[in-house]
């Protein structure tokens, strides 16, 4: 068994535990730039003991971001910003991490405590794209407009660019958001992706926006820091993406120099959360299916589920969410945790 106060060691770098903090947008940066709340958000549960502190989804383009209070990485001014809370989350011993993403047709949102639904252009919101021209649904009714090649390769570009800021701010562990039925999410799932050209239709073309981020990052971060992938690891639903379409894409990513799959789930489409079995560690057994059958290490939000690992005796490396807003530093109690976990 391996314990949660072990260390663990991905590539050149050594989490001094198993206990990460989860990227959770805090919807309160100024044109992407991190600031105080952001300095001790972050800071505040690496001085709580955390090994692993993950910065909230951040935008590779303004028009990436979720709401016009995410954080991003698009211009060299948002360096700085972020490189004053790399050292301090440094300099008590967590590793400083970030997880980097585009919103797709989630992006133009209103902040959650103003009602989340898409902005119009008069209230500060933007146009946004997709993989096709579906909205999502719910409070979220704008259409995106379906990329053409030359859209997505200017992503991909930007993916690469957003690396290279957080490698010059000091990051030492990338990961990439593919979950939560956000744009690289949708390109994967066919319930979003429709599209009939080579990023559409077969498993290889819907996971070919992925991989060409892939390896555009790796042309910027560096071989010897951990790339992680956050993916939904199924939608619930029959159709749409499974834990076994996620296995065989962890094999790929594995391939690809991918070093953890973050497995989460859902997101995709409004009418489907019904499906979702929340409860304490649900997410728990995609995880295990895909650390098992492609040999990588993984994660997993969980709920609560802290302690349906410890049952388990499985854990390897622990992450935790809301746990740590609840507790302000520590996040010691065992609800709301995620959970990584070494292959
Ligand atoms: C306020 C809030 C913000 C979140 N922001 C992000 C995010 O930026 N990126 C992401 O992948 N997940 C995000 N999530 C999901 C969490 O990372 C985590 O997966 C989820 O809360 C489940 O874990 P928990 O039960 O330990 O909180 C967010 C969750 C919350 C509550």
């Amino acid at each position: 068994m391996t314990h949660l106060f072990e260390p663990l060691t991905v590539k050149s770098v050594t989490l001094k535990n198993r206990i990460g903090m989860s990227p959770m947008c805090q919807y309160s940066a100024v044109d992407g730039h991190m600031n105080d709340w952001h300095f001790v958000h972050l800071t505040s549960r690496a001085v709580g003991g955390a090994g692993l502190i993950i910065a909230e989804a951040t935008g590779i383009l303004p028009e990436g971001r979720i709401t016009p209070g995410c954080t991003g990485l698009w211009q060299d001014s948002q360096i700085e910003p972020l490189a004053r809370i790399v050292k301090a989350v440094k300099q008590y011993n967590a590793v400083p991490g970030i997880q980097i993403g585009h919103a797709g047709r989630k992006a133009s949102a209103a902040l959650p405590w103003a009602g989340g639904a898409h902005l119009s252009d008069k209230e500060g919101g933007w146009d946004i794209v997709g993989p096709a021209d579906e909205a999502f649904g719910g409070a979220l009714t704008k259409k995106p407009k379906p990329l053409d090649k030359a859209g997505i390769a200017r992503i991909v570009s930007a993916f690469r660019d957003s690396a290279r800021r957080a490698r010059d701010a000091g990051c030492e562990w990338l990961e990439i958001h593919a979950a939560h039925g956000y744009l690289l999410n949708s390109f994967l799932s066919p319930l979003t992706n429709t599209r009939s050209d080579e990023y559409g239709g077969s498993f290889e073309n819907r996971a070919r926006a992925l991989m060409e981020v892939i390896a555009a990052v790796q042309e910027t971060w560096p071989e010897n820091l951990p790339l992680a992938v956050r993916l939904s690891a199924t939608d619930w639903v029959d159709g749409g993406w499974s834990v076994d379409d996620s296995v065989m894409l962890a094999q790929k990513l594995k391939a690809a120099g991918v070093d953890l799959i973050d497995c989460s789930s859902g997101g995709m489409r409004p009418q489907d959360v019904s499906h979702y079995p929340v409860g304490p560690g649900y997410q728990v057994p995609l995880a295990e299916k895909v650390r098992h059958e492609a040999g990588i290490h993984t994660g997993q939000p969980m709920r609560r589920g802290f302690w349906g690992i410890r049952r388990r005796r499985f854990f390897l490396c622990n992450t935790a969410g809301r746990k740590f807003f609840y507790s302000a530093a520590t996040g010691t109690s065992p609800a709301a945790c995620s959970c990584l976990r070494a292959r």
